[in-house]
């Protein structure tokens, strides 16, 4: 496969948004195309799409407000998954959020949700807090911080 690509794509696309999300998450997870259009028409929403080559694989949401971000979901095509789009959409969205201003980008993750939390990890994130019993499947949420260098990387430790 090609190797990761990431371009910005804004609520016109929220068809195809839709269609990777649906195929990333199981049923009880998934974004409606619809919800996900009017999140991007907010104030600071912005999405970011994964390619290999003309091939759209996944894409990231977040948010800013100030000097927070916030990551609001991620969806990697299950026949893309490994290859690297994952982290470099979450770098990306990185970029993004320390180019609006953001000092802080914070992020939830299931605690059974094994290949996030790793790929979290690798990019810097630590957990900032936990909310018990957060997920209907009973798996608590993890709240996790990345901090954010102006230009966008996590600062060295
Ligand atoms: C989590 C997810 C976004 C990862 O995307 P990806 O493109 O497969 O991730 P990458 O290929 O960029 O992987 C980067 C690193 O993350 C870790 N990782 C990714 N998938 C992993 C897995 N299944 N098991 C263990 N570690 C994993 C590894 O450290 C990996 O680096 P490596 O391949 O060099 O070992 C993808 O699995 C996905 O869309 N899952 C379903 C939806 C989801 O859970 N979204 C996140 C919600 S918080």
């Amino acid at each position: 496969m090609n190797a990761p690509a990431v371009a910005p794509i804004g609520p016109e696309a929220a068809a195809l948004l839709g269609a990777l999300h649906a195929a990333a998450f199981p049923p009880a997870d998934r974004w409606t195309a619809h919800a996900i259009g009017l999140l991007l028409l907010l104030p600071g929403h912005f999405a970011l799409l994964g390619t290999a080559g003309a091939e759209p694989v996944g894409f990231a949401m977040g948010r800013v407000a100030a000097e927070e971000a916030e990551v609001l979901t991620l969806a990697i095509r299950p026949d893309a998954q490994r290859a690297g789009h994952g982290a470099a959409l979450m770098r990306a969205l990185m970029a993004q959020a320390a180019g609006r201003g953001a000092r802080d980008l914070f992020l939830e993750v299931s605690s059974e949700n094994r290949a996030a939390r790793a790929l979290y990890a690798g990019l810097g994130a630590t957990e900032a807090g936990r909310r018990r019993r957060y997920y209907p499947d009973g798996s608590d949420a993890l709240v996790l911080r990345l901090p954010l260098s102006p230009c966008g990387a996590a600062p060295a430790a």
